[in-house]
């Protein structure tokens, strides 16, 4: 709905109306249509007040740079302009100490705004809302809110792989089995593995980069939905809020919110990964695994058993990624079937946004602190586990085929081998080299080197393998693109 200036003179106050006697009008901004109160329970359904006041610092930013503008293209006088710059300033004072008073009854962030602007500057302060709806206003706020949002969480996201990264560097040549369907499969470095995770982070910075470079266009300018008759210069606005570019389309620019979708979406990711982290620290802190140990400060006891020690810290974080995932329904649900342009069904955009930054911001920060000072890798049960599952069988296959066995034939040849390993309780690696010769008569003495757990993760010397040299070089490529 396009915003009509405020009447010149209040419409009577209702009866049950709480702004009777404030001289203000009934309905909040639009009230000269309607000739009905609005009752306590509408009042408190359609309010956004209570949750969108956390706008109001990009809210008046959006404000001033309209204000400036206008005045620049001669549609607000100088003298108004000041008495507005004035006043947005001193609101932005009443809510950094708190003193401002936020009332249901103002419906939201804007209008709050807008009405304690003009108690303090008169008329300019009705002037401000020329050429602009609270439409355009809105999703300009909301895009500069996330933007800051994703710059934070980006910061956070880097953080969180410095502290991977310096984990991996102590950790580049400690074994541990690699698995696959959660059985031994083959041995890598811990340092390797953790850069998996960092492999996955780099690609949720970049992933809230390019949502980025889409949530930085400006709406404002786009009014209601139709544009405006004013000489405005929207490029000017643009400038001033930091803007890349104009959002292209009015009708558009009010109505679509899949840049917060995109967020979500890339949010969502991220709660995915550290959730599957956070699984690993699980498994891997239970006496079964036993492969880390993390700080009793990320951990509390039972109420019941005096001996357990509950990993919370992970089990919390891999639940947090629901809430963020629950986020990204929302907010597709919410645009699925919207008819162009503004609904009010957009105003349900901004909790879960707010719950997604509010959940990632605490879940980075205390991952990034576990990381950095609360897990302690133990090295000699890592390698005792890399030692049980015969995870160097794949090694003897290749070293039959670099002698000439078809790589089948090798596969089934280690196959056998591990089968009377399993029958003697022992690992394939602990076979001695006589009766692993009665499997082929191609393997030698040499295969001893193939069989330790160094020879097999040192063998895998190529860019994304897990060999020391190479898991160090891929911590220093990381190291420099966070520079
Ligand atoms: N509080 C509203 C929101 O969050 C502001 C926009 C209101 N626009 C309107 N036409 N009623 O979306």
């Amino acid at each position: 709905m396009k915003t009509p200036t405020p009447p010149a003179e209040p419409p009577k106050p209702g009866p049950q109306d709480p702004a009777a006697g404030s001289g203000l009008p009934q309905h909040g901004t639009w009230s000269g249509r309607f000739s009905e109160p609005m009752s306590e329970r509408m009042r408190r359904f359609n309010a956004s007040i209570g949750f969108d006041q956390r706008l109001a610092g990009v809210d008046i930013a959006g404000s001033r740079a309209h204000a400036r503008m206008l005045a620049g293209a001669g549609i607000l006088s100088k003298t108004d302009f000041d008495a507005i710059e004035s006043g947005l300033s001193t609101i932005s004072d009443e809510i950094a100490r708190g003193e401002f008073a936020w009332k249901l009854e103002d419906e939201d962030v804007h209008y709050a705004i807008e009405k304690r602007l003009t108690e303090l500057v008169g008329d300019a302060g009705k002037r401000l809302h020329t050429a602009r709806s609270r439409n355009d206003q809105v999703a300009t706020d909301v895009r500069l809110w996330l933007r800051a949002a994703i710059d934070a969480l980006a910061a956070q996201l880097a953080a969180l792989r410095r502290a991977l990264l310096d984990l991996a560097e102590r950790h580049a040549a400690t074994i541990m089995p690699g698995f696959t369907h959660l059985q031994v499969a083959q041995p890598v470095t811990f340092g390797h593995y953790l850069m998996a995770y960092d492999a996955m982070f780099a690609r949720d910075m970049e992933r809230f980069a390019d949502c980025r470079r889409r949530v930085n266009r400006l709406p404002l300018g786009s009014a209601a939905l139709a544009g405006t008759s004013f000489p405005i210069d929207r490029d000017a606005v643009a400038r001033e809020l930091g803007f890349d570019g104009l959002a292209p389309n009015s009708i558009d620019a009010v109505s679509d919110r899949d840049f917060a979708i995109e967020f979500e979406a890339a949010a969502a990711l991220v709660g995915v990964h550290l959730s599957r982290f956070a699984e690993e620290l699980v498994l891997w802190s239970t006496p079964r695994f036993g492969f880390v140990t993390l700080s009793d400060r990320f951990c509390t006891g039972s109420s019941i058993m005096p001996q357990k020690k509950n990993p919370d810290v992970p089990e919390l974080v891999r639940g947090k990624s629901a809430r963020i995932i629950g986020a990204l329904t929302t907010l597709l649900v919410l645009m699925k079937a919207q008819p162009l342009a503004y609904n009010k069904d957009n105003q349900e955009d901004k909790e879960p946004l707010f719950d997604t930054v509010d959940t990632l911001t605490d879940t980075l920060a205390i991952m990034t602190d576990l990381v950095a000072t609360g897990l302690v890798a133990n090295v000699e049960r890592m390698r005792a586990a890399a030692r049980e599952g015969h995870a160097t069988a794949t090694d003897l296959a290749d070293y039959l085929v670099k002698k000439g066995l078809p790589f089948r034939d090798a596969h089934e040849a280690v196959a056998r081998a591990v089968r009377e390993a399993e029958a003697r309780r022992c690992d394939l690696a602990e076979l001695p080299l006589v009766d692993l010769r009665g499997y082929s008569p191609l393997i030698d003495a040499d295969v001893l080197d193939v069989l330790t757990l160094e020879g097999s993760v040192q063998s895998r010397d190529h860019p994304g393998g897990t060999a020391p040299r190479q898991v160090r070089i891929a911590i220093a490529a990381a190291r420099a693109s966070l520079e």
